[in-house]
């Protein structure tokens, strides 16, 4: 199994990646970036954002390079530190296109057409691009490229991170053994399901909050949010166990809150529309130190730039000494021969 449920070796090389669709939200936060940010203290982590994923599906190339920055905000909001990791976006370090192109003679297309994720997304396409199939062999580039050995990820990545075990393995079997098979690291936080309830949380469906949304605005899309459907009116008693809402309270309330959450609900003392309304304070909370944190990155816009160019030095530099071991163990290194004739020529 691929599923570490138990904590990697302290040192390990953590890498991970998210889309650039501008600034985070809760489903984001709780399913990765609080992880993310958690996992600094024990591991070396390098974190991405891949804007060259991001351009596989429908997009607005006018708008992606502010989706990178807000993005990058985000993850400053959320804890990463530059300081320990490395921070960076996924165009500033171009090996990981040229190790994508090396992968795609080493992953079957067959395995390609089998990803759920690409099924799902194709199926709603006139005309399916390239660039959606060989999608995961780009991720398998980017983990690859650091030889990480930790990939913390969502439950839906799970496949990506299977194949590219399998590339890795592939790639090992044929040119000597160089790239570790990494492991998907899938957080307990679970699915992080949407306001409405239903979908995974996501910022296209319009179920979710921004991580920096203004309070009035997080009190505006809680109230949004689906509860106990069985609950009709506000004397009905509700479970707990079923409401969405509940299981948000859960993230932020603390032990003593939550059973009094429980037992305000079961018993029909406390309606849903209360009950939001502590869900968007508990939220508010939360999140008043990551909206300081934004507000001085945005007020200082070359601080985010300084970071990011950084971070692309420094994985730049672990990029190029995979790709040269790579490259030379691919036999994409002629020089080579013309070093070895002139030696021979010289003696
Ligand atoms: N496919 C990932 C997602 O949608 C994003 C991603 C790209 C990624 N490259 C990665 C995640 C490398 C982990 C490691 O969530």
């Amino acid at each position: 199994m691929t599923h570490a449920s138990t904590r990697p070796p302290p040192g390990s090389r953590v890498f991970s990646g998210m889309q650039p669709s501008g600034e985070a939200h809760l489903g984001n936060y709780l399913g990765a970036l609080r992880q993310w940010a958690a996992m600094q203290d024990d591991y070396d982590c390098i974190y991405c954002i891949v804007d060259q994923h991001a351009i596989t599906g429908r997009y607005d190339a006018a708008a992606l390079p502010g989706a990178v920055f807000d993005l990058a905000i985000s993850f400053l909001a959320s804890g990463l530190d530059p300081e320990r990791s490395i921070i960076f976006v996924q165009s500033d370090v171009p090996e990981h296109t040229e190790l994508s192109w090396l992968f795609n003679s080493v992953a079957p297309i067959g395995d390609l057409e089998r990803m759920i994720q690409f099924k799902e997304k194709s199926e709603r396409m006139e005309s399916v691009p390239v660039g959606l199939l060989n999608y995961p062999v780009l991720q398998a580039a980017d983990i690859l490229i650091y030889r990480a050995d930790v990939v913390p990820v969502g439950e839906d990545q799970r496949q990506h991170l299977e194949l590219t075990r399998d590339i890795a393995r592939k790639w090992n079997a044929r040119f000597g053994k160089y790239l570790p098979e990494p492991q998907a690291y899938i957080p307990r936080a679970g699915r992080i399901v949407g306001l409405d309830g239903r979908s995974k949380m996501s910022k296209s469906l319009g179920n979710t909050v921004g991580i920096l949304d203004e309070p009035d605005e997080i009190r505006r899309r809680v109230r949004t949010a689906v509860t106990d459907p069985a609950r009709i009116r506000k004397t009905d008693p509700g479970r707990p166990e079923v409401c969405n809402v509940y299981s948000l309270h859960e993230h932020f309330a603390d032990e003593e809150r939550l059973d009094d959450i429980a037992h305000q609900c079961r018993t029909a003392q406390r309606g849903c529309v209360q009950c939001k309304g502590m869900l968007a304070e508990e939220i508010d909370e939360a999140f008043a130190p990551m909206r300081e944190v934004a507000a001085h990155y945005r007020a200082h816009p070359e601080e985010v730039r300084r970071i990011l160019d950084d971070g692309a030095q420094r994985a730049g530099a672990i990029a190029r000494e995979t790709m040269a071991e790579v490259r030379s163990r691919m036999g994409l290194d002629w020089k080579r021969t013309a070093r070895a004739l002139t030696e021979e020529t010289e003696s």
